[in-house]
């Protein structure tokens, strides 16, 4: 029987995460930006087709961009992105997805790729002390554009990476599990 509780204390990591919005200017340490290239590097993809990269952006002007390339309404709503050390891009590359059995899966794997990816390197860094928080709140073209991202490739996703700064507490609100899983 597979029943035995593991040692792992990544459900606590994965309650510990939360999306912070406020960091410390310090840049992230090179030896945690490799930790967090380590952690996008061993996620899990369909066909194992790895079909994107992963920018790491820290280059003050290029973030201070994003922040303003939102979608619609006011450059502002975005502004908190600007006090992020480091924003990492997930640029899916639907041309990576070639496989003999793509005309009969999902060609949209990139995207769920990515993301598996991104919840990894979220993980990780939470357990080296880095605050994170998804963005999917962006003009892709116009951030396409400003990355250099190549045609046909994707901006799928960003993520803030950062030591944070305080910030007031949010309470985490989840559904109920008897909301949330259906045994059939
Ligand atoms: C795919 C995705 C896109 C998101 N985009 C944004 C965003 O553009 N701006 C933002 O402030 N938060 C964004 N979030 C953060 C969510 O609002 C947040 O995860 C949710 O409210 C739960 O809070 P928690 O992350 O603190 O647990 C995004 C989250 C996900 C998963």
């Amino acid at each position: 029987m597979h029943n035995s509780i593991p040692k792992s204390n990544i459900l606590e990591t994965i309650k510990k995460r939360y999306s912070c919005r406020k960091y410390l200017p310090e840049p992230v340490s090179q030896e945690h930006q490799d930790l967090l290239a380590q952690a996008v590097r061993w996620a899990p993809s369909a066909c194992n087709r790895q079909p994107y990269n992963f920018l790491f952006i820290t280059d003050r002007d290029t973030i201070e961009a994003i922040s303003k390339a939102v979608p619609t309404g006011p450059e502002s709503i975005n502004a908190w992105i600007a006090t992020a050390p480091l924003i990492v891009a997930a640029v899916g590359r639907p041309e990576l997805f070639w496989h003999k059995l793509t005309q009969v899966i999902d060609k949209d794997y990139h995207r769920t790729d990515a993301a598996i990816a991104m919840d990894h390197l979220s993980l990780v860094a939470t357990e080296l002390g880095l605050g994170t928080c998804w963005v999917g709140w962006f003009h892709r073209k116009k951030v396409g554009r400003i990355l250099d991202v190549g045609r046909g490739d994707e901006t799928i996703i960003l993520m803030t990476v950062g030591y944070p700064d305080k910030e007031a507490p949010r309470a985490k609100i989840r559904k109920e599990l008897d909301e949330l899983i259906v045994n059939r």
